[in-house]
């Protein structure tokens, strides 16, 4: 599976690069020179939301072939972890890069604001999609589509659990405990390499850490998307006390938009069958 993610020194450029001149081309909308300042400089970052979103699409091609080879019979979850280790990693990738990128994208509410002043400026001059894309623009529909993306609070997330929901929905013949077992063992896999003092210790930098810790909570999200009765069960076959105690054993500062993702973007928190120690823990 050759799948080469963006750079998440890329990423950074998106989410840093903010558009003052926008401001004050919303607040003078007389100023011609100003508004023509301010498109030469939005249009360059629509550039890169469009190659983002688009990246999703394929992650989300990526993410079935994936289930598919590591949930194929007639080995059990942890016998495909073993056997296809360099997919398993890939798995770990995209999901770190997953959440750098929503993390990312929920402190910087600011790129809504700049997508908007684009769909703006070509609805109110009438662009239409021929100049647009002669011009090498994003056009009408795309940027219609684009918009539906970016108003989720974490895109790309919701593009992992959309399709890990479509993937066992599809699948009816395969038992949807193959899927979730594969999740569990490997959020099983990530809480004990950081709980286990001697593996930890061969952890020679806290990005090793927040990988491991990404993909532990990218796994938990996934399991609790599809499985009929989600994480926090007391049958939920991922020890969930034990994943958000070894979070909080961490400095705050790296694991805050971790927990937040446990808080608010999972399924079944909420639901009666959750113990109050679990809710506590992540009060
Ligand atoms: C996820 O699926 C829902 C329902 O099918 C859809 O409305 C939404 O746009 C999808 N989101 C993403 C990011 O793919
Ligand atoms: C899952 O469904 C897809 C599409 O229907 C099919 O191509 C694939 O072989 C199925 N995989 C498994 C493991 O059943």
């Amino acid at each position: 599976l050759q799948f080469p993610l963006l750079p998440i020194s890329a990423l950074l450029l998106l989410f840093l690069c903010r558009l003052p001149v926008l401001l004050q081309a919303i607040q003078n909308p007389g100023d011609l020179q100003l508004q023509e300042k301010a498109w030469n400089a939005v249009c360059p970052l629509v550039a890169k939301l469009k190659r983002f979103y688009e990246f999703s699409l394929r992650l989300e091609n990526a993410l079935r072939s994936l289930l598919e080879a590591l949930t194929s019979p007639p080995y059990a979850p942890m016998q495909h972890l073993e056997r296809e280790q360099a997919l398993a990693k890939q798995f770990a990738e995209i999901l770190h890069f997953t959440l750098s990128f929503d993390e990312l994208k929920m402190t910087n509410p600011a790129i809504q604001n700049d997508f908007s002043y684009y769909r703006r400026t070509i609805s109110r001059n009438r662009l239409n999609n021929q100049q647009l894309e002669a011009e090498n623009e994003v056009n009408n529909e795309m940027a219609n589509r684009m918009s539906l993306f970016y108003a989720e609070a974490t895109p790309m997330l919701k593009t992992l659990s959309n399709a890990t929901t479509k993937f066992v929905s599809e699948n009816k013949t395969l038992p949807i405990e193959d899927t979730t077992d594969c999740l569990s063992t490997m959020a099983c896999v990530c809480r004990v390499m950081l709980e286990t003092p001697e593996y930890r210790c061969r952890f020679t930098n806290t990005d090793t850490m927040l990988f491991c810790m990404r993909v532990m909570v990218g796994v938990i999200i996934l399991y609790d998307h599809v499985h009929p009765v989600g994480a926090f069960a007391k049958t939920s076959k991922i020890d969930m006390k034990g994943c958000i105690k070894v979070l909080k054993e961490q400095p705050s500062n790296s694991v805050e938009g971790l927990l937040n993702a446990l808080r608010y973007t999972t399924r079944h928190l909420n639901d009666d069958s959750t113990s109050k120690q679990i809710r506590a823990l992540l009060q």
